[in-house]
C-alpha cells in the first residue's frame, strides 16, 4: 500500500467511495450521485487551488482518499483547512485512516496551514475517535444543522493547530 497524490487513473476508485458514502452513510452530507466528469472537474479544481487528494492505493487499486481545501472561502481564513477522508467500507480498521490523515497532516504543515478542521457528524464515533487519537480537540458542537435520510444531524467540529505559537503573517 502507498500513499501518494492522486492521478486521472484514481478517478475511477475515488467516484466509487464517494458515491457509496453519499448512498449508505452520514459521513457526507450530499444526497445526490456524481459521476466521473464531477470527479475530474473537482480534482482539476483542488489541484489548481494547490489543495493535496491524496489515495491509499494497493496496485492499481484505490483503498481510501484524503483532502482538504479551503474551510470558509473568506481571505481571512486563508490558514485554514478543512478536510475530508474515506476508506473503503471493507478496509476500514486496519489503520488506513490514521495513516492518510497522518500524510494529510503533514501536507497541510508543508502548505503552510495554521488549522485544520474536522466537520463530523456527532454519531461518528470512529471518525471523532481517530481524530481525537491524532490531536484534534474538540471545538464546537451544533445540534440539528443537518437532515439525512429523514432525521436531524447533529455536527462536532474539532481543529488541530498544527504550529502553535506561530506568529500571524503581518500581511
Ligand atoms: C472514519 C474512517 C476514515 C476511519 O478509517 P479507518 O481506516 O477505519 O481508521 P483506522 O483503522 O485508522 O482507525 C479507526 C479507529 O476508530 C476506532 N473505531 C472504529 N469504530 C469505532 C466506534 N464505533 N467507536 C469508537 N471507535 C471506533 C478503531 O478502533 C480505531 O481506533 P484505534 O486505532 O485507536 O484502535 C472510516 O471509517 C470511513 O471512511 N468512514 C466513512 C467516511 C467518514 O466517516 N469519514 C470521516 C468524515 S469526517
Amino acid at each position: 500500500m502507498t500513499i501518494q497524490d492522486a492521478t486521472q487513473a484514481d478517478l475511477p476508485g475515488i467516484l466509487s467511495i464517494y458515491n457509496d458514502a453519499v448512498q449508505h452513510s452520514t459521513a457526507i452530507w450530499n444526497e445526490t450521485l456524481v459521476d466521473l466528469a464531477n470527479r475530474r472537474a473537482w480534482l482539476a479544481e483542488r489541484v489548481a487551488q494547490g489543495f493535496p487528494v491524496l489515495v491509499a492505493r494497493d496496485a492499481d487499486e484505490v483503498l481510501g482518499y484524503a483532502t482538504f481545501g479551503a474551510w470558509r472561502p473568506h481571505d481571512g481564513y486563508r490558514y485554514s483547512v478543512e478536510h475530508s477522508l474515506y476508506v473503503r467500507t471493507d478496509q476500514r480498521g486496519q489503520g488506513l485512516g490514521a495513516q492518510l490523515l497522518t500524510a494529510l497532516i503533514e501536507r497541510a504543515k508543508a502548505c503552510d496551514k495554521h488549522v485544520m478542521v474536522a466537520a463530523i457528524e456527532s454519531g461518528n464515533a470512529a471518525s471523532i475517535h481517530l481524530h481525537r487519537r491524532l490531536g484534534f480537540v474538540s471545538s464546537g458542537q451544533m445540534p440539528q444543522v443537518g437532515c439525512k435520510f429523514g432525521r436531524w444531524l447533529d455536527l462536532t467540529l474539532m481543529q488541530l493547530t498544527l504550529n502553535p505559537g506561530a506568529q500571524p503573517p503581518i500581511a
